[in-house]
């Protein structure tokens, strides 16, 4: 029974193209985006798969003044590279475009005009930053100074990147100006507000109660907090050089702020992608029943979930997205990822020391992605996966069917006889496998997904080894054409099936195999009774993945200890260890899973959040001293790990009733201490 063929406009956030992609991009959005794509077009499905690259804003003037030159050929080199990334790891886009050329500049400034004719901007002129020296307004990236929120000393004019409170420049305390370190002074401007105020009973209903339940705990929690704060007006221009020109003639000089025009990139980006082909690029963007579906990292919330749709909405005729799966943070070695100190693992050099290896990134990435909670990459962990679960897993299974195969029957898929029930459990795993990828996929529980996808290869590779048919070849000839048919059927499945996840694997397989390059849908793969018909020829065998040394780890481990980040202010100096304890302490503690259900600032304490904490048996105030290392907005939905039988205490009035789990990583920065997956509140921890 095939089912209608659904639309779905799939965006990645476009990359900012002030420096090269590393592994936190990959982790975070391309490659599940490029995952969840690639599954729905072999569920014949039609996809718009849109990126491009991202290049107005601050951070490219900045990068350019750093390295003394233009702005322009920035974003050259870095669209190139990043480009080139893209396509070396199978990141399958239908189009990936630039926010430099004309079709963007046109839509932007048309979404623009159409926005300012419906009179939704409010005008203001009022006292702005502004560094004497440079004769520039400061906005954004162009100052930093000290949060209100958390006192972080380098907080941006936009955000605090410390705890990723939205900020206007006027904010900062103690203003600086990046680009001549002078103090601002107060000068006039006059600029266009997009007033969020008035969209607010329309987030309010499309977010808070129509999407409570189907959007991820965090991206919900992010935007209720926002909403639950009161929204306010937000600048959509800027005083800036570089970027689009506003389409005003009392606005000459004046920039596009680029949170307002790079969203509307997706939208120029489908424009030029349907040109190119020929057709008409509107379903993608006004059917009703068209799923828009946006990857992001988390710092990308507001702007996917609330300021953009209030932008579609004002616009009128827009679908707004379904979902907005967007991702937790990955860390480096317990680091944050940062491009500035060059603690990163960047795409181009991975693949000079690792070449072919992309699958092996992706499958990394893809089963530790910060799907929940920030995760850490480790080599060493990287190292493990792919020596124990790609090459002793996977690959030995693979390669011992094929060589077995030629070995045996000369490549031909052999005629089976008899099936016994451990041959019949396999080939019924087979059946139930798709449904169980698609339900993960259609979640966007990737990691998951990548489980169930290793647990076919090691039922496979436990099979032949529970049958050991190079031992029966000699006695029991015609049992050994059974194992290896249906081994057989198993490696055919892994690569159908392994497709959106190792698509360079999944390829190589197929020729393995000799199967045609032809894709088969995740129903079909289920409906077939074989995948692999008898006398078929196999090709030739080929290695899937290749063992990594321990030398080559240090190799790696050695270029990270090169850099910056590891300079002092890095390194960590483990506090010794307690005293004993024995067991019976030990169990005194009573551990629980709950949830973050509300966050608030203790008033006139920095250090103190008061939470409300979901235990599933009944509900508890916690008072934790995490308000430097979060935002409040941010941590509604997050898992924590509660001592739930210490006694309470009172902390400026307000009685604590337990206590939350948390590890201080290396730069200080706090983490919480979750389950990986998310777990029923009030399950024990032991
Ligand atoms: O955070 C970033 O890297 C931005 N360049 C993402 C933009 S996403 C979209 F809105 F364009
Ligand atoms: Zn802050």
């Amino acid at each position: 029974m095939s089912q209608k063929k659904r639309r779905l406009t799939i965006t990645a956030a476009l990359p900012y193209t002030n420096g090269p992609i590393h592994i936190g991009h990959l982790a975070g959005v391309y490659v599940p985006a490029d995952i969840y794509a690639r599954y729905q077009r072999l569920e014949g499905n039609d996809v718009a798969f849109i990126c491009g690259s991202d290049e107005h804003g601050v951070a490219i003037s900045m990068k350019a003044r750093k390295e003394g030159t233009t702005p322009q050929q920035i974003i050259d080199t870095y669209d190139a590279i990043i480009r080139e990334s893209f396509r070396d790891f199978g990141i399958s886009f239908d189009n990936y475009s630039r926010t430099s050329r004309q079709v963007h500049h046109d839509t932007a400034r048309s979404f623009f005009t159409t926005l300012y004719e419906k009179g939704a901007f409010e005008e203001h002129t009022n006292q702005q930053l502004y560094d004497a020296e440079a004769d520039q307004f400061l906005a954004d990236r162009f100052v930093i100074g000290t949060c209100p929120r958390c006192q972080n000393e380098e907080a941006y004019g936009d955000q605090c990147e410390k705890c990723g409170a939205s900020l206007n420049a006027t904010d900062l305390i103690n203003p600086k100006s990046t680009l001549t370190g002078s103090i601002p002074v107060m000068k006039e401007t006059t600029h266009w507000y997009l007033p969020l105020d008035r969209s607010e009973a329309f987030l309010k209903s499309w977010i808070l109660e129509s999407h409570k339940s189907d959007w991820k705990p965090n991206v919900y929690g992010q935007c209720k907090s926002w909403i639950d704060d009161g929204l306010k007006p937000r600048a959509v221009t800027r005083d800036l050089d570089w970027g689009i020109d506003v389409p005003l003639e009392e606005a000459a000089g004046k920039k596009l702020y680029v949170w307002f025009e790079a969203p509307i990139g997706y939208v120029s980006s489908t424009i030029e992608w349907a040109k190119e082909k020929g057709i008409d690029w509107e379903p993608y963007w006004k059917d009703e029943h068209t799923e828009l579906v946006h990857f992001i990292g988390k710092d990308n919330i507001v702007f996917h979930c609330i300021i953009f749709p209030a932008i579609l909405k004002e616009h009128g005729g827009y679908i707004l997205p379904k979902n907005v799966p967007a991702n937790e943070f990955l860390n480096l070695e317990g680091q944050k990822l940062s491009t500035s100190k060059n603690w990163a693992v960047w795409l181009h050099e991975y693949l000079e020391d690792f070449r072919d290896m992309q699958d092996a990134l992706r499958y990394v990435l893809t089963i530790n992605a910060p799907e929940t909670k920030d995760n850490d990459f480790t080599w060493t962990d990287f190292q493990a996966r792919v020596n124990n679960e790609l090459v002793a897993v996977y690959g030995n299974f693979v390669n011992r069917v094929v060589v077995l195969t030629q070995k045996y029957y000369e490549g031909q898929v052999p005629q089976p006889q008899v099936f016994s029930a451990e041959d019949r459990a396999l080939l019924e795993e087979i059946k139930h496998l798709p449904s169980q990828l698609s339900q993960a996929f259609e979640q966007y529980k990737f990691r998951e997904s990548a489980q169930i996808f290793m647990g076919l290869a090691r039922s496979g590779n436990k099979y032949l080894a529970d049958q050991e048919p190079w031992k029966l070849i000699k006695t029991e000839p015609s049992r050994v054409q059974t194992i290896l048919y249906v081994a057989l059927q198993v490696a055919a499945a892994l690569a159908h099936l392994g497709e959106p996840l190792l698509p360079h694997s999944s390829k190589k397989l197929k020729e393995m195999l000799n199967l045609k390059a032809d894709t088969l849908s995740f129903e079909s793969i289920s409906a077939a009774n074989e995948l692999i018909a008898p006398n078929h020829q196999l090709g030739t065998s080929q290695l899937l993945f290749r063992k990594i040394e321990d030398a080559e780890i240090e190799k790696q481990l050695e270029k990270l200890r090169a850099t910056d980040a590891s300079s002092n202010e890095n390194q960590q100096t483990h506090p010794p260890v307690k005293e004993l304890i024995n067991f019976d302490q030990f169990s005194a503690l009573d551990l629980r899973v709950g949830t973050i259900v509300s966050a608030e600032k203790m008033p006139k304490a920095d250090k103190l959040l008061v939470l409300k904490v979901d235990l599933g048996f009944e509900e508890r105030t916690i008072v934790s001293g995490i308000a430097e290392s979060f935002d409040p907005a941010s941590i509604v939905g997050q898992q924590v790990s509660v001592v739930v039988n210490l006694a309470p205490r009172k902390l400026r009035g307000v009685e604590s009733q337990g206590m939350i789990l948390m590890a201080t990583r290396a730069d200080g920065q706090l983490e919480f201490m979750a389950p990986e997956n998310q777990t029923e509140n009030g399950s024990l921890i032991s």
